[in-house]
């Protein structure tokens, strides 16, 4: 039995046919400085299948216009195509209704909006509950409203195997904690963190609770519900969908009770010089002209994950996983960044020696793109000190075949760099 087959059938789910799969992903098909492209940066962005490309290339064919604001039958199509984005990202995600999906640029745009509408309601000496393995995205914004009102960010660390220190998650939740944010999936490590416990403790004390889901909503399934947190993030471009395209899923009572992010057309009822009246959910928050097409990448992207199945997914990438940390690790002078005992699709590592940027370049030159250096997690990387470290990431169309690639040109970057 194959690794992938024994992950599948231990997972309860038929094996991929990644052969299949790959036959939708035309960029995969070339070469690469002479070699087949194996590309293992999918944390950074994932690819498009081509029933994602043929969605946008149909929308701009066929049904443009603006939304919300013609009498016209394109303008009808164009709302059409965008709220059938919107409910396939609800469907996705289990939420309670499609007012709780508010359309965004990105996971970071996502999490700014929930900092700075948070803004308002923090007081100096308040708290923001954060972990040491947060993307910058997911601290950067933190910092600012402190800045703006005297609150402060109070970071839960990690362990030496890139893992949360649950007992001081548990500690540093206090009377002045106002938010608790924290990465579902660490981009820099590949830790899946207890989200489901973390949720739970934060409310028991009435504390609200986001996850950042940029590098788990390709990987697992979510459920909003079931997880109960009050906000969740993730980016279109990394699961299949399109750039310039995220989501906020955000409880309809704590987006009833946030201020707007921005003003402007789309996001009011009405408009007088003296006062404005804001629009129903989630349009409140969509101020301006939206991403339609953007919308309808996404609401395909998602049909297809959905068509392929998550949990088959994350057996897949599982196998996958587990194969290239047996074999990277059997490499001398390698070491592990983030050993946790749950991870999803990355390994990152380092190897004696050699820096990761000049590994990431000699892996080019063998057709296999990975991410060298800080990951936009530079806390991460202080905590571990080193610099950067490579990091290969895997989705559900890569293979075991390029897993050797990967480990074969490992072994020539080696001879050339150690
Ligand atoms: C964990 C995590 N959070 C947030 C982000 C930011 O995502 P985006 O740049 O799509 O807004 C990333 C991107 O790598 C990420 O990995």
């Amino acid at each position: 039995m194959s690794a992938q087959q024994a992950s599948a059938s231990a997972a309860g789910t038929a094996p991929l046919d990644v052969a299949a799969i790959r036959g939708d992903f035309p960029i995969l098909h070339q070469q690469v400085n002479g070699y087949p492209l194996a590309y293992l940066d999918n944390a950074a962005s994932y690819q498009r299948p081509r029933q994602v490309i043929e969605a946008i290339t149909h929308y701009y064919t066929h049904d443009h216009a603006n939304v919300h604001r013609g009498v016209h039958v394109l303008s009808q199509r164009a709302t059409d195509a965008q709220e059938a984005g919107r409910e396939a990202a609800r469907r996705l995600l289990n939420a309670a209704e499609r007012a709780e999906i508010v359309f965004t640029r990105g996971t970071t745009e996502a999490i700014n909006l929930v900092a700075y509408a948070l803004r308002e309601s923090l007081r100096p000496g308040d708290e923001i509950l954060i972990s040491q393995m947060e993307h910058h995205s997911n601290i950067v914004p933190w910092q600012l409203a402190c800045q703006r009102t005297g609150a402060r960010l109070n970071v839960v660390p990690i362990n030496a195997r890139g893992e949360l220190e649950l007992d001081e998650f548990h500690r540093r939740l206090n009377a002045r904690t106002r938010l608790v944010a924290m990465a579902h999936v660490s981009n820099a490590l590949g830790t899946v963190n207890p989200v489901a416990e973390i949720t739970a403790a934060a409310h028991a004390r009435g504390i609200p609770v986001l996850l950042d889901g940029a590098q788990a909503i390709a990987h697992r399934k979510v459920d909003v519900q079931a997880l109960g947190c009050d906000f969740y993030a993730f980016s279109g471009h990394k699961m299949c969908g399109p750039t310039g395209i995220g989501v906020l899923y955000g409880r309809r009572e704590w987006l009833e009770r946030l201020p707007p992010f921005q003003g402007g057309g789309d996001m009011i009822l009405s408009v007088s010089f003296d006062h404005t009246e804001y629009n129903e959910l989630p349009y409140k928050f969509e101020a301006g002209t939206p991403d339609v097409a953007g919308a309808v990448g996404l609401g395909a992207a998602i049909g297809y994950l959905e068509g392929i199945g998550l949990d088959a997914i994350a057996a897949h990438e599982d196998a996958l996983l587990e194969h290239a940390t047996r074999a990277v690790s059997a490499l001398p002078g390698v070491r592990i960044i983030g050993e946790a005992a749950e991870k999803a699709g990355v390994l990152s590592f380092d190897i004696e020696g050699i820096h990761p940027h000049d590994l990431g370049t000699v892996l080019d030159h063998q057709g296999v793109a990975i991410r060298a250096g800080h990951h936009c997690a530079m806390p991460v990387m202080d905590f571990f000190h080193v610099a950067g470290t490579a990091r290969a990431s895997f989705a559900f169309y890569n293979t075991h075949e390029e897993i050797e690639q990967l480990v074969a040109a490992l072994g020539v970057a080696r001879r050339m760099l150690a």
